[in-house]
Formats: C-alpha cells, sequence, structure tokens
C-alpha cells in the first residue's frame, strides 16, 4: 500500500510583474506519509501559504510535480481539484470563519454536508468539549471555543489530509494549547494527516516531521525522535 500522502519533485511557483519574478516557491523536493503532523515554519513571504495552496490545489504550480497518492495533482482539470479539495480535504484559518445564525450543532453539520463519510455529530461535539454548547450560537463562544468548533467542522466529513494556516494566531496561551491538543487528539483518533502552518517555533515539538522554509526554500527538514504533548510545550 502506498503511504505516501504527497509527493512534491522541483516544484516551483513564480509570480510575475513589473517589478521582476518572485519565486514564491523556489525548487521544492519533500515527501509527507500518512497520519504525520507536519509543521511547516517560515517567516513572513517565506512561502508558507503558497505551499498549502499548491497542496490544496487552490493553486496550481508553475512547473514541477506534486502527487496526492497515485494521482498527480498537477495534471488535473478546475472540477478535477474541487472534488479532489471536497473528497479529500479539512481547513482551518486563523480566523474561524464560522456561520453567526447557525447553532454550533449546525456549524458542525454543515461540514459533514456530502460527505460519503461523515464522523457522528455528537460524538465529535464531546471530542471538541462543546456539548453543553450545542444549541449556542457563535457569538456566545470565546475564541478558543470557536476554534474548537472550525476544528469539528473541518473534521466532520473525515478527511484524509487536514491544513491548518496559523490555527493558534487568534488565540492566547491556554487556548491555543487546547487547541493544539485537540489536533493531537484528532490525528490519535483517526490517523488524520495534519499540515500546520506557522510561524511560532514552539509548535514545532509537536511534529513528527519539521519543514522550515526561507524565500521559497525548504531551508531544513527533520524528523522529531520525540513528540511532545501540547500542554508541555513552551509557548513563544
Ligand atoms: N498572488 C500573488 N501575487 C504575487 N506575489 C505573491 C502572491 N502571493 C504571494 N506572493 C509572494 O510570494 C511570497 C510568498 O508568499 P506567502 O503568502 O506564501 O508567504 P507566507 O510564508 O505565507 O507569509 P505570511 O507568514 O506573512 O503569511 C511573498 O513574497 C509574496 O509577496
Ligand atoms: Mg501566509
Amino acid at each position: 500500500m502506498n503511504n505516501t500522502v504527497y509527493s512534491l519533485k522541483n516544484v516551483k511557483k513564480i509570480y510575475k510583474s513589473q517589478a521582476g519574478k518572485t519565486y514564491a516557491l523556489d525548487d521544492i523536493t519533500f515527501d509527507i506519509q500518512k497520519g504525520e503532523v507536519v509543521v511547516i515554519l517560515g517567516p513572513s513571504g517565506s512561502g508558507k501559504s503558497t505551499m498549502l495552496n499548491v497542496l490544496s490545489g487552490i493553486d496550481v504550480p508553475t512547473s514541477g510535480k506534486i502527487k496526492y497518492f497515485d494521482t498527480d495533482i498537477s495534471k488535473l482539470s478546475d472540477i478535477e481539484l474541487t472534488n479532489y479539495r471536497k473528497e479529500n480535504l479539512g481547513f482551518i484559518f486563523q480566523s474561524y470563519n464560522l456561520i453567526p445564525n447557525l447553532t454550533i450543532y449546525e456549524n458542525v453539520e454543515l461540514g459533514a454536508h456530502l460527505s460519503k463519510s461523515p464522523l457522528d455529530i455528537d460524538k465529535l461535539l464531546k471530542i471538541v468539549g462543546l456539548v453543553d454548547m450545542k444549541n449556542k450560537f457563535p457569538y456566545q463562544l470565546s475564541g478558543g471555543q470557536m476554534q474548537r468548533v472550525a476544528i469539528a467542522r473541518a473534521v466532520a466529513k473525515n478527511p484524509n489530509v487536514l491544513f491548518c494556516d496559523e490555527p493558534t494566531g487568534a488565540l492566547d496561551e491556554k487556548m491555543g494549547k487546547q487547541t493544539l491538543r485537540l489536533l493531537q487528539d484528532i490525528n490519535e483518533k483517526y490517523g488524520t494527516t495534519i499540515i500546520i502552518v506557522t510561524h511560532n517555533p514552539s509548535i514545532a515539538y509537536l511534529a513528527n516531521t519539521v519543514i522550515k522554509m526561507n524565500s521559497g526554500k525548504v531551508s531544513d527538514i527533520h524528523k522529531n525522535d520525540k513528540i511532545m504533548n501540547a500542554e508541555d510545550i513552551r509557548w513563544a
């Protein structure tokens, strides 16, 4: 069985403008294995969001090859890319993007819509610790609670890969750690491959694989021998 979720070979993303070319991704080659937690670290402008965009098929690389299992996603049509996202991927962002006039339960349920193998919503609400909140509306929740709803919504369809762009960026240490703990629980319970993009170097201690980016290049890639629990990391 093929356990390689993503395989990138010489991937480049070049933006052209009057000022010249920007190499947002500059010859990137690496693999991501099924069930891994991957943390992509790097300063502002280093290409982290561009990386998420090309992996998730929101954007197309200028050259190079990206395989999702045995599918070359650099060759898919727009419709095929939409289906690829719909069937396989979940997304969590720094801003939670909850629907204000739907309850917590309904927000999470929305994530399961059209999925072939949705998770049980009540069970999921229990995992994220929001059973008592299920009939409340987003404005009645704290930031950390809203992020937990966003995670439950992204996970409800039981995605193979969960993409997180600065998932703790709007949270304080306590809420941030709770959010990361939840991502670890989901990784353990469902075997979801989780790819987290962040400025926060502390989060790298939770990863199986850490990918450091600088000016569009991978400056370092390494595996952690020991993976820390979210509650034990030092918050940068
Ligand atoms: N649509 C675009 N058109 C032109 N240049 C772009 C575009 N998107 C990104 N870039 C450039 O590509 C480089 C990488 O941007 P990217 O958004 O991937 O960085 P990032 O690591 O996510 O930064 P941040 O931490 O600030 O979110 C930057 O130099 C940026 O200006
Ligand atoms: Mg970014």
